[in-house]
């Protein structure tokens, strides 16, 4: 095992959990799945993806307040995402210092 420096300045974590019979980010109509996958468009678009990672995550264990987006290491939390948030949730996450 080797330790090495972490190889993005900003990881972003989506809850992308389905859960039948549950409640959980990304069962049908809730879109956890799809903010996903728009979040790593707007990074791939803005040609951050080498310092910029967005990953499906599993269950952050704040299921009710879902869709929930993680991002680190700022330790900024936004839940109740909508798939209508993502341009501007993207536009804060795309600001790198
Ligand atoms: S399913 Fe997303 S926080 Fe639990």
């Amino acid at each position: 095992m080797q330790q090495k420096p972490i190889p993005y300045r900003r990881t972003v974590f989506v809850c992308a959990n389905v859960r039948e019979g549950k409640i959980a980010c990304a069962n049908p109509g809730r879109g956890g799945d799809e903010i996903c996958r728009a979040l790593k468009e707007a990074v791939k678009a803005a040609g951050l993806n080498g310092s910029i990672r967005v990953v499906r995550s599993g269950c952050l264990d704040r299921c009710g307040e879902g869709p929930n987006v993680f991002v680190y290491p700022e330790g900024r939390w936004y839940c109740g995402v909508r798939i209508e948030d993502v341009s501007a949730l993207a536009q804060e996450i795309l600001k790198l210092d």
